[in-house]
C-alpha cells in the first residue's frame, strides 16, 4: 500500500513507520510538510498520489487554545477539511485522528461511536469541526478516536507526554499533584499504531473508538506508572478545580471500542499491561532496555 504519514515524528506517527515496513510509505515532517499550507499540501499530496493518507497531525496544547482559538482551528478543522477535499480530489483514503475530548462527559460510562458529541473546550470544539468535515466530504475515511496517548517520540523538546513527565518530576523530587476525578484510558502509541495498521486493510470505513482496555483516573494512572517502577513518590490526589486548569475538561471520556470489536479487530490489550510494556522499552525498568 502506498501510503503518506503526515507528523511522521510525532508520538503515533513514528510508530507507525515503525509498523508499516512492509508497505511503500513517505514519511512527512513539520515544518517542512504543514497543512496549514494548502497549496504546498496539495502540491506534495499530487506529487506522491498515495492510496492512503494518515494524518496524525494536531495542535492539541488543551489549555492553550482557550487563549489562542485560531491556532486549533487552523490545525485541527480548516487544515484537515484540505485534507479531505484533496483525498477525494486524489481518489485515496483518509485517516484521521480525534479525541475523547469531543464529549461531555456526562454520559457516566464509556462512550460508543453513535454518541452525540458536546466538546467542553476550545480543542475539543475545534477536533470536532475536522470529524464533521471529514464525514461530510468522504465516503472512504477511517475516524479514529483515541484517548490518553503516550509514545516513544516523546522528548522534553516536545514537552513530554504523562508517562515521561511524571517519572521527571519524581527525579527532580517534586511533590506530584495529579488530578483524580478525570477518568481516562490510557493508551499505548505504539499498540494503536499496530490496530490502525490492521483496520486500514479492511474497508470497514467511518468512526471507531480505539484505546487499550480498562478505564482509570490520572492519579492512578501516575500511581500505576510508579507501582510498576517500585518506587514511593510524593503524589498527591487533587480535584479539578482545585488544579483550575484553563481548559475545562469532561470527568469521564472512557471510550469503548465497540465497532473495532465488532469488524473482528485484534483486541487492545488492558492499559497498565501496555504501560509495563512501555516502561520496559524506554528502559525505565531496570536492567530492561530494547
Ligand atoms: N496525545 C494525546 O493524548 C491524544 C489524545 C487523544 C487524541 N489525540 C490525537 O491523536 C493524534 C496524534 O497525537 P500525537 O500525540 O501523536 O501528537 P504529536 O506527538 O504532537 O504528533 C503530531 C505531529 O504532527 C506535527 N504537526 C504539528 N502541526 C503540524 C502541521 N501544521 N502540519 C503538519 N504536521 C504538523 C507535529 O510536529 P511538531 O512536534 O514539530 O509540532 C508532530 O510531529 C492527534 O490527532 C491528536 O489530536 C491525541
Amino acid at each position: 500500500m502506498k501510503i503518506a504519514v503526515i507528523g511522521a515524528d510525532g508520538q503515533l506517527g513514528s510508530e507507525l513507520l515503525k509498523v508499516l515496513v512492509e508497505d511503500d510509505v513517505t514519511p512527512l515532517y513539520y515544518p517542512v510538510f504543514d497543512i496549514t499550507k494548502p497549496q504546498e499540501t496539495r502540491d506534495v499530496l499530487r506529487r506522491l498520489a498515495p492510496d492512503t493518507v494518515i494524518n496524525t497531525a494536531a495542535y492539541h496544547r488543551v489549555d492553550e487554545c482557550e487563549d489562542n482559538p485560531e491556532m486549533p482551528f487552523l490545525v485541527n478543522a480548516i487544515a484537515v477539511r484540505n485534507l479531505a477535499l484533496m483525498a477525494r480530489e486524489l481518489g485515496c483514503v483518509l485517516v484521521h485522528f480525534s479525541t475523547d475530548y469531543v464529549f461531555d462527559g456526562k454520559k457516566g460510562h464509556p462512550y460508543i461511536e453513535e454518541d452525540p458529541p458536546s466538546p467542553l473546550n476550545v480543542y475539543g470544539v475545534s477536533k470536532l469541526a475536522g470529524e464533521i468535515f471529514v464525514r461530510n466530504i468522504l465516503e472512504k475515511y477511517f475516524l479514529i478516536r483515541t484517548c490518553g496517548l503516550y509514545g516513544e517520540a516523546s522528548s522534553r523538546e516536545k514537552g513530554y507526554n504523562f508517562v515521561d513527565r511524571m517519572i521527571e518530576l519524581e527525579k527532580e523530587g517534586r511533590l506530584l499533584r495529579v488530578v483524580h476525578d478525570q477518568w481516562v484510558t490510557p493508551t499505548s502509541a505504539a499498540e494503536l499504531a499496530v490496530r490502525v495498521s490492521e483496520l486500514i486493510r479492511t474497508s470497514h470505513y467511518g468512526i471507531f473508538h480505539m484505546t487499550n482496555e480498562g478505564q482509570c483516573t490520572w492519579y492512578g494512572f501516575a500511581r500505576e506508572i510508579f507501582a510498576i517502577l517500585g518506587k514511593q513518590p510524593r503524589l498527591e490526589p487533587v480535584d479539578s478545580r482545585t488544579f483550575r486548569a484553563k481548559a475545562p475538561r469532561p470527568l469521564y471520556s472512557v471510550l469503548e471500542n465497540r465497532r473495532a470489536k465488532a469488524i473482528g479487530l485484534t483486541a487492545f490489550t488492558p492499559w497498565s499491561e501496555a504501560l509495563a510494556v512501555y516502561l520496559k522499552k524506554r528502559g525505565y525498568l531496570s536492567g530492561s532496555t530494547c
